[in-house]
Order: structure tokens, then sequence, then C-alpha cells
């Protein structure tokens, strides 16, 4: 059926047909048909960050960026969903084209940066659902705003989101907003993350509701690179790390006519870079923090290495774009064997 479906959707142009694909998304959720798709594969849940989740597979962020099709995205299977990169004002990203498919490879160029409408519309979308599965959101900064002024972004957003989130993303790790990565070192990191810690736990000692925070980082570091990275989050006491963005790298995809393409590479061409960095982490975090691993997920054996390398979930996007809703069945499937096999 998706077979079907990605044909014609793959003859259109790539921002034509994700929206397409999103809209029809969330009319099926609006309409509760959510119910027509396949069962679900069993799982047993996993408990990572203080939340139960359904499965260990989720839905990487910048999909569904305003919360207009979660609900079905998560009917299709997905144990999370995360929505945003949300700012705090609407913003239409950079011009067109900015979305290219390289089947070739089975991945994704992407330079989108940040088109979303803003965290009131995703406050609109997310205060009442019926998803059952975790709900992260993902907050990120305005292009307007200077990067030294970024964290009162980021707590914007964390503050009027907090309520409706299971758990909150810091996206410090998009290649697509000027300046946005040079957040992930030294002393601009614990200076964005303590606000958004203090204020966090404000809530908590308010409301009583405990709201993890976890960091996304980028793939194009150096292993020490990552382990200053890793130093400072735990410091700042965050509740996990989500590893990794896409890449600047083009190595994979030299001679593709969009190698030259501005933007994030992700798919298959980035999986051993993400889970590289997934294993630096987690060898060098121990149980410390958890690790949710993303990037060139294309199939169960896929997900499962990245839990071999230590993440303790996984996240999917351009190979769900490739392979439909049949790869997160696949998933998770092999995920749970690899779960109750290793006891964990
Ligand atoms: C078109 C597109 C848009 C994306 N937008 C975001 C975003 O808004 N925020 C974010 O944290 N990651 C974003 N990502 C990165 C993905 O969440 C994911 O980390 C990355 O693509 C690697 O996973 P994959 O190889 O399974 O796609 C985007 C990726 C793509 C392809």
């Amino acid at each position: 059926m998706y077979d079907l479906a990605r044909s014609l959707l793959f003859k259109l142009d790539p921002e034509v047909s994700h929206e397409l694909s999103l809209e029809l998304l969330g009319a099926t959720g609006r309409l509760g048909l959510s119910g027509l798709f396949p069962n679900v594969p069993e799982s047993k849940p996993v408990d990572v960050m203080g939340l139960r989740f359904p499965n260990a597979i989720g839905l990487a962020a910048g999909l569904d960026k305003n919360a207009d099709a979660f609900e079905a995205l998560g009917a299709i299977g997905f144990g999370f969903v995360e929505v945003g990169t949300v700012t705090p004002k609407g913003q239409s990203g950079n011009p067109k084209p900015r979305l290219f498919r390289l089947p070739e490879h089975n991945a994704i160029i992407n330079r989108m940066g940040f088109n979303n409408k803003g965290v009131d519309h995703l406050v609109s979308r997310v205060k009442k659902h019926r998803y059952k599965g975790i709900l992260g959101i993902n907050i990120g900064k305005n292009l307007t705003t200077s990067v030294e002024d970024a964290a009162q972004d980021y707590l914007t957003c964390l503050q009027e989101v907090i309520p409706y989130a299971d758990y909150i993303t810091a996206n410090i790790s998009s290649p697509n907003t000027p300046g946005l990565r040079s957040l992930q070192f030294g002393e601009s990191l614990a200076e964005l993350i303590s606000p958004l810690i203090e204020a966090k736990n404000r809530y908590f000692d308010e409301y009583g509701k405990q709201v993890p925070l976890a960091v996304k980082i980028a793939p194009d570091m150096t292993d020490d690179e990552i382990k200053l990275v890793a130093d400072t989050l735990v410091e700042q006491k965050v509740d996990g790390i989500i590893a990794t963005n896409t890449t600047l790298s083009r190595e994979a995809v030299k001679g593709h006519r969009y190698e030259a393409e501005a933007g994030g590479l992700s798919g298959a061409p980035v999986r051993e870079q993400s889970t590289h960095v997934v294993r630096v982490l987690s060898e060098y975090l121990k149980d410390e923090l958890p690790v949710i691993g993303v990037g060139g997920i294309e199939n169960g054996k896929d997900a499962v290495e990245k839990l071999e390398a230590g993440a303790k979930l996984v996240q999917v996007y351009s190979g769900f774009i490739y392979r439909g809703p049949e790869l997160i069945r696949e998933a998770i499937t092999s995920t749970d064997a690899y779960l109750r096999e290793t006891r964990r």
C-alpha cells in the first residue's frame, strides 16, 4: 500500500508531497479514523528518563513541525512522536527549493531553516489530544534572534509547552540556522541549558509534574568534542541526549547532482556517523544519561544496531519517508526481541 502511495508521492516536488502527506495524516487524526491503520506489533514498554514508552521507536523531530498530524503518526505505531522544532514566533524558513531527495542513497538533504507556525499554534494543537504514546516537543530559536540572545527563545518555548509535553528537546544542532551549532560548546552550552533546567524544576515545584529535558546534538564532532558536550550536559543535569541531527558531510554522496546543495544530509549516509556518536557517548557516560539514537535507520537491524551501541530508544525520519509504516512495524518487532533477549 505504501509502495503505491510512495510512487505517486515521489513524483511530486518533495515539499509538496511532504505537505500533502501531513494534510492527509492530520485529517485522519482529526476525523478519528486512525483506527484504520493496521495493528501495531506488541512490545514490552521501555522505561527511559522517568517515562514509560510503549515501544522503543519514535518519530524524529522535523516531520510534524507544527503538531498538525501527531495523533495519526502515533496511530501508525510510533511509541513516541517528537513535534517541532518550534520557535517563539512563526517563520517561513529558507527560500525554496530547500528539500532534496537522493533516492540512489536513501537520503535527504534539507535546509528548511525551522519553518513553523510558532509556539502558540503548536500549543493550540497539543492542548487536547487522543494520542496515548509519549509526546516530545522540540524547541529552537528564531532566525532573527541573535545567538547571544538564543537562551531567551528556548526559555520562552519551554515555558509555553511544558504543561503539554511529556519531554522537551532543546535542538542546538540544526545546520540550517546560522550559528546554532556553536551553542553546543563550552560556556554557551551551560548558559543556554541552566535557565531551562531551573524553569523545569520550578514547574515541578509548582505543579508536581517532572518534564525531562533532552538535548539534541550534531554528528559532526570529534570524539573529544562529544565528551566535552557530554560533561556539560551531565553537570547541568539534563535528562537525555538525542544523537544525532543531520550531517554537513557529503563524503557518502560524492558525485550526486545534489552534493553541492547546502543543508543537512540524513538517511543511510549518516547512519555510521550517528551510531559512532551514540557509542562514544554511551561508553563515556556509562548509565549516567540515556542516549536516544537517530540517524539512518532503514530497517529493524539498523534500529537494533543503535541499541547495541548503547541507545535506550531510537528515532527515525528519512527511513520512514522511504519505507513508510512497514519500517515502524519491523523496527518495533526487532528492537522488542533484542530488548527481551538482553533483558534490558
Ligand atoms: C526534512 C527534514 C527536516 C528536519 N527538521 C528537523 C527539525 O526541525 N528539528 C530537529 O531537531 N531535527 C530535524 N531533522 C533531523 C531529524 O530529526 C533527524 O535527526 C535526522 O534526519 C537523522 O535521522 P534520519 O537519518 O532517520 O533522517 C530534520 C530532518 C529532515 C530530513
